[in-house]
C-alpha cells in the first residue's frame, strides 16, 4: 500500500502543474447535457487522462470509476475513482478552489484518498486506519463544535432543491449557526471539515467521485457523513450528502430541519 500511496502522491502533484499550466493556455468549456451549470474543460478531460494512464500503467490489474468515463469501469479487486477537476466552474471563473481527487477502493472499502487543492498547493492524504497527511505532515483529530459556532457549507441550489423535493427547509438555519458559506468544491469542503475550516457540508447532489477520498480523510480524523460504515455503491448519482464535524451537530441539522 505504502507503494501505491508514494506513486499516487507524486502522480497527483505532476496532475497539478499540468492544470496550472493549462490556466495560461486556451481551453474548451462545454456544457455536460446541456445544463449551463455543469461544465466540463479539456483540461478536466486531459488530467483524467493523464491519471489513468499512469496508474494503469503501474498497476494494470485495477480498474477506473471516473467522473468524465474516459475509460469503462469494468470492477476488479481495486478500484480508482477519479474526479480529476473538483470545481470545475470554479476552475473557469475563478481560477482556485478546485481539487484532484482520487481514492481507492477494493470491494465498496475505501483503502487510500488523495485531496489535492491546486492553487493552495494543500495536499491531504488519508490511508485506512492510518491517519491523515497534510503536505506530509500528520493532522490531529477534529476539534468537536457545537451548532451555534458551526461554519456550514450549503448552496441556494441545495436549499432551493431539498425545499422542492420536500426533504429538508433550510431557510432558518442561520440563527441556529454561526455562518454559512458556499466554496464550489465538495472534495474541497468535505476535507476542510477535516481540517477545522469549516464544520458541515450539504449538498442534494453528489456523486461518489465526489465524496469518495474527502470522506476516507474525513473519517479518519473523527469526522461524520451519510454513508459511514456503509460500503460505498460503485453505481450511485445524484445522491443527497452531509457531513459533519461530530454527530451531535449533525442530529442536530437533521432534527431541526429536516423532515
Ligand atoms: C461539483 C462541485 C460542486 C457541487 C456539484 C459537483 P464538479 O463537481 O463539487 O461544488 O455542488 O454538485 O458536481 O462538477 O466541479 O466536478
Ligand atoms: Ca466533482
Ligand atoms: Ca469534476
Amino acid at each position: 500500500m505504502l507503494k501505491r500511496k508514494q506513486f499516487i502522491e507524486k502522480l497527483v502533484i505532476e496532475a497539478g502543474e499540468l492544470i496550472r499550466e493549462r490556466l495560461h493556455e486556451d481551453m474548451s468549456i462545454e456544457k455536460k447535457g446541456g445544463k449551463r451549470s455543469d461544465l466540463v474543460t479539456s483540461v478536466d478531460y486531459e488530467v483524467e487522462r493523464l491519471l489513468v494512464e499512469k496508474l494503469s500503467q503501474q498497476f494494470p490489474e485495477d480498474s477506473f470509476l471516473t467522473e468524465e468515463k474516459t475509460v469503462d469501469l469494468i470492477e476488479s479487486e481495486n478500484v480508482w475513482i477519479i474526479d480529476p477537476i473538483d470545481g470545475t466552474m470554479n476552475f473557469i471563473y475563478d481560477q482556485r478552489d478546485f481539487a484532484i481527487s482520487v481514492a481507492l477502493y477494493s470491494k465498496g472499502k475505501a483503502k487510500l484518498g488523495f485531496v489535492y487543492d491546486v492553487m493552495a498547493n494543500e495536499l491531504i492524504v488519508a490511508q485506512k486506519g492510518l491517519g491523515v497527511t497534510l503536505n506530509d505532515k500528520p493532522l490531529e483529530q477534529i476539534l468537536p463544535v457545537v451548532l451555534k459556532q458551526s461554519i456550514v457549507d450549503v448552496s441556494l441550489k441545495t436549499i432551493r432543491n431539498l425545499k422542492i423535493k420536500e426533504i429538508a427547509d433550510l431557510y432558518d438555519l442561520t440563527p441556529e449557526i454561526l455562518t454559512n458559506r458556499n466554496m464550489g468544491s465538495a472534495a474541497i469542503r468535505i476535507v476542510h471539515i477535516a481540517l477545522n475550516r469549516v464544520h458541515a457540508y450539504i449538498n442534494d447532489n453528489l456523486s461518489i467521485w465526489d465524496i469518495a477520498a474527502a470522506i476516507l480523510i474525513l473519517e479518519e480524523l473523527g469526522g461524520t457523513h451519510n454513508f459511514k460504515g456503509q460500503d460505498l455503491d460503485y453505481n450511485s448519482e445524484g445522491f443527497f450528502f452531509m457531513a459533519a464535524n461530530n454527530q451531535k451537530i449533525y442530529d442536530e441539522i437533521k432534527t431541526l430541519f429536516f423532515k
